[in-house]
């Protein structure tokens, strides 16, 4: 490695393509930094250094240069293809970088990438900050909002660096925060995208309802939502929408919206957040259909097939300025179901992976800078500052008051889409979530009936402690899990059938008390139940079609005994459900 008497540069950014380049340029002209430059072929770098001059970039042209370049501790950020060329540039860092040195991954990692990273990473001594940058290239350029993850200490030295780069809101603050450790600043940037794809796709709804609605041209509807723009919706997004209706294509004459294809693309962060969503078990309706929409927008064949499905020719509305209000409304609920659900899954996200988010400061590194960049970011920093625990932001009573008071628009318009046969997806299942969380009872007792009948899945009761089964293929009794079993997923215990114990059970023998309820296919129908006259045991509910009482399987109530591998309980046999 060279000496460092040559290092001049304070930071450095690997990967010159359009984001590093325009954040090379954005890194240079903040007063105190100088920044060396390298990109894997030549071409890029000199091109950069040789059209902006006024960067005073220090070019390297291979990683010991790079590196030799660079003032310790070095800090270089990573622009390259996310994936194997992030592991490559990586690998060639760590080659020439020395422990107390920092490498700050800039792409669009997928945040389990960047744990396993930096997990890796931190035992060379060297620190890995994965980091998520919204606001494209132009972002990059004039000041973008970054969620860095990675140590606290290396945000020592970061994040000023970051700081004098980043979007600055209204009030000056400076769009950047040390979001937590290792994964939770691409885990937050996964989360912010897919909320920028619920954004795109309710504002999408919002002109298509408009449209087939009342007729309008894109361009009257280019008016509607410059008008939004200057309310509680206003945004990026819905400011750039009037743009694009307004746009009449130079080729045809016709309003561009109508020349572009209709079949989204998706670069698979949408996709990611609905995937880990999964995992965590949270719902992110808007999301998920928003990604969905795409989906179905590019199933071109499909799509082809069903021309002609019968459905109603959309009749215009009678009132098209009461609709395009009621719209507004339906779109703000939406949105705030989408930035609800969202925040849900971040705070979902921290739970899991051990991260300390605040989450009113994620609000406020959205306020610039960023795709989902809005007005109403503000109000939600306001809301989780004054209570950080909110169970839900869309409980905060400025959200609350919002939903209640657009909740008989919101209904209006999902009807109206429904009855012209006006795809709104986003919006419907975002009211029906709304639904959902605010009803009293949910039909999720009968799935839950249903689970136990085919799976012996059990369920809980409204009015008594424990775990329950009803004897579906017996008589039909209830018999309550037995608590000193549930630790071992075993299966419940009868109630009330005698001696022994509290419980009064007898024991089962050991053969049908291991996965015993796995029957041979032959001996199951297609979704799983046994088949009429097959002599596979119901071990469900300890009891069976054999009517011999040694077999385990006859109309005694049993249980397994202690040293037992019953293996069916909650999570057992049957469906899969
Ligand atoms: N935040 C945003 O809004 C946003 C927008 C766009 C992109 N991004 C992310 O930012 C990163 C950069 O994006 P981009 O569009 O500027 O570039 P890109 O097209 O994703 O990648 C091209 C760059 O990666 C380099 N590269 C690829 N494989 C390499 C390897 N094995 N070793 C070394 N270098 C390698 C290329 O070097 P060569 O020139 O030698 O081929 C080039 O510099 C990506 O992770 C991307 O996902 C973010």
């Amino acid at each position: 490695m060279s000496e460092e008497s040559t290092a001049t540069a304070n930071i450095g950014v690997v990967g010159l393509a359009v984001m590093g380049s325009n954040l090379a340029r954005n890194l240079a002209s903040r007063e105190g930094n100088t920044v060396a430059v390298f990109n894997r072929s030549r071409g890029r770098t000199d091109t950069l250094v040789q059209e902006h001059p006024e960067a005073g970039f220090v070019p390297a042209y291979s990683y010991e240069d790079f590196a030799a370049s660079l003032t310790t501790p070095r800090t270089a950020i990573i622009m390259v293809q996310a994936g194997k060329g992030t592991d490559a540039v990586i690998e060639e860092l760590l080659r020439v970088f020395e422990p107390g040195d920092i490498i700050m991954d800039g792409g669009n990692a997928n945040f389990q990438d960047t744990i396993a990273r930096e997990a890796r990473i931190r035992e060379t001594g060297i620190h890995f900050v994965g980091t998520g940058i919204s606001g494209g290239e132009e972002g990059a350029l004039n000041g973008p909002s970054i969620m860095p993850g990675g140590s606290v200490e290396s945000y020592k030295t970061l994040g000023p660096i970051l700081e004098s780069i980043a979007a600055r809101a209204e009030d000056g603050a400076p769009c950047v925060t040390h979001i937590g450790t290792d994964g939770a600043g691409h885990f937050v940037k996964m989360v912010h995208n897919g909320i920028e794809y619920a954004d795109m796709q309710l504002i999408a709804e919002a002109y298509d309802l408009i449209r087939r609605g009342t007729g309008k041209t894109p361009a009257e509807i280019a008016d509607v939502f410059a008008q939004w723009n200057t309310g509680e919706l206003s945004s990026y997004l819905i400011e750039i929408t009037a743009e694009v209706l307004r746009q009449v294509d130079e080729r045809t004459g016709k309003p561009l919206v109508d020349v572009i294809l209709d079949q989204a693309g998706a670069k698979g962060t949408g996709a990611w957040t609905v995937q880990n969503a999964l995992d965590l078990g949270v719902p992110v309706t808007g999301i998920a259909e928003a990604t969905f929409a795409r989906s179905l927008s590019s199933s071109g064949e499909q799509r082809a097939a069903a021309q002609g499905l019968a459905g109603p020719t959309p009749t215009p509305v009678d009132d098209p300025d009461a609709f395009i209000a009621d719209v507004a409304q339906a779109l703000f609920a939406s949105k705030i179901i989408a930035y609800s659900q969202g925040f849900d899954e971040i705070v979902a996200g921290a739970a899991k992976y051990g991260w300390d988010i605040d989450k009113g400061e994620i609000a406020k590194i959205w306020r610039a800078g960023c795709i989902i960049r809005a007005q109403f970011l503000n109000t939600i920093t306001d809301e989780y500052k004054k209570n950080p625990d909110l169970p839900a932001l869309l409980l905060a009573p400025y959200f609350r008051e919002h939903l209640e008071s657009a909740q008989d628009a919101w209904r209006r318009v999902v009807v109206t889409a429904a009855q012209n046969g006006i795809p709104a997806p986003a919006f419907s299942s975002s009211l029906a979530y709304y639904d959902g969380l605010r009803s009293e009872r949910l039909p999720a007792a009968l799935v839950q009936g249903q689970r136990d009948f085919f799976g012996a899945h059990t369920y809980r009761r409204v009015d008594a402690e424990g775990s329950f089964h009803t004897l579906w293929s017996g008589d039909r009794s209830e018999v309550a899990q037995d608590p000193s079993w549930h630790s071992r997923s075993s299966p419940e215990t009868p109630v009330g059938s005698g001696s022994p114990g509290p419980t009064g059970v007898s024991a089962l023998p050991d053969a049908a008390c291991s996965p015993p309820a796995r029957a041979s296919p032959r001996s199951r129908n297609r979704i799983g139940h046994p088949v009429r006259g097959s002599r596979v045991p119901d071990v469900r509910s300890g009891l069976g079609n054999s009517p011999d009482p040694s077999s385990g399987t006859g109309t005694s109530r049993t249980r397994c005994p202690t040293g037992g591998e019953p293996g069916w309980g909650a999570r057992g046999v049957g469906g899969a459900a």
